[in-house]
């Protein structure tokens, strides 16, 4: 960030993305596409199917590896980190895939706690506390002896949310987290990240292909189109954009899909 965005008073980046390109299975994925999140920002990454929102949060975690460009999570360059480091990173950088991986064997306060058992050591009665409370700050304290199995998609997603928070992230990565969910499960979800999270002033990551859904909660969306970033600006700014490639994927025109 230069001085002067400083001195606007912006906040410092925690993520920052650079002229990345990436190819898969001989295909060119994203090209030279530069992103930068602040800290505390709600920074939502939007564009049709297949168009490579996952590709770009997963480069981010060291899941997947640009061929040119830099990525940065608090100024430590994530390429070429090795695999301790990138274990580091993911603790601090907490990432919800899209379907939540949960163990059906076990109850979901002892999925919420695998983190902490894992990680802390500490002892499984310590261990449950931790994971109650931060089954509390998503509201679903009440689930904790339930089987996950018995619960929809959007209490599920919640389980895997408080099972994230038990790292005490400083960013979170959401990739598709309202999709598969009914209106009220994704209002929920919604209310979480705007109000919780938000409050706890976490960097967070939404990755979506429904731009309706995420105009409530974004500060700022980028979209990709055709490997490239297309736009980057506020929801309002995104509304009014003159660019039809824009307007067409706002308005969900077949033209664009
Ligand atoms: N590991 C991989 N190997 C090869 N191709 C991949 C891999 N991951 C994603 N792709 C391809 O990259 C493109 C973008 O994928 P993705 O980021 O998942 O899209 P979306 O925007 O829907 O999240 C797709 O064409 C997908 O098939
Ligand atoms: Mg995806």
């Amino acid at each position: 960030m230069s001085v002067v965005e400083h001195a606007k008073g912006l906040p410092a980046p925690v993520i920052e993305f650079e002229n990345i390109s990436i190819t898969l299975g001989g295909r060119p994925i994203l090209r030279d596409v530069s992103i930068s999140i602040g800290e505390g920002e709600i920074f939502c990454i939007v564009g049709r199917s297949g168009v490579g929102k996952s590709v770009m949060i997963k480069q981010l975690v060291g899941l997947l590896h640009p061929d040119e460009g830099s990525i940065r999570f608090k100024g430590r360059e994530v390429v070429g980190m090795d695999d301790a480091a990138l274990q580091n990173l993911r603790k601090e950088c907490g990432m919800v895939f899209q379907h939540a991986t949960l163990f059906d064997s076990m109850s979901c306060i002892e999925n919420v706690a695998l983190p902490i058992r894992r990680h802390q050591r500490l002892k499984p009665h310590h261990a449950r506390e931790r994971a109650l409370m931060y089954m509390a700050e998503v509201g679903i304290e009440h689930l904790a002896e339930k089987d996950p199995a018995t619960l929809g998609p959007g209490l599920r997603k919640l389980v895997a949310i408080a099972r994230t928070l038990t790292m005490e992230p400083r960013a979170i990565l959401f990739d598709e987290p309202t999709t598969g969910l009914d209106p009220l499960a994704a209002r929920k979800f919604d209310e979480l990240v705007t109000g919780t999270l938000a409050g706890a002033n976490m960097t967070q990551v939404v990755v979506s292909h429904d731009v309706r859904s995420i105009f409530d909660i974004a500060n700022k969306i980028a979209m990709l189109h055709e490997g490239r970033l297309r736009f980057l600006g506020t929801p309002g700014e995104l509304e009014t954009s003159n660019d039809a490639v824009v307007r067409n994927f706002i308005l969900g025109q077949p033209g664009e899909e």
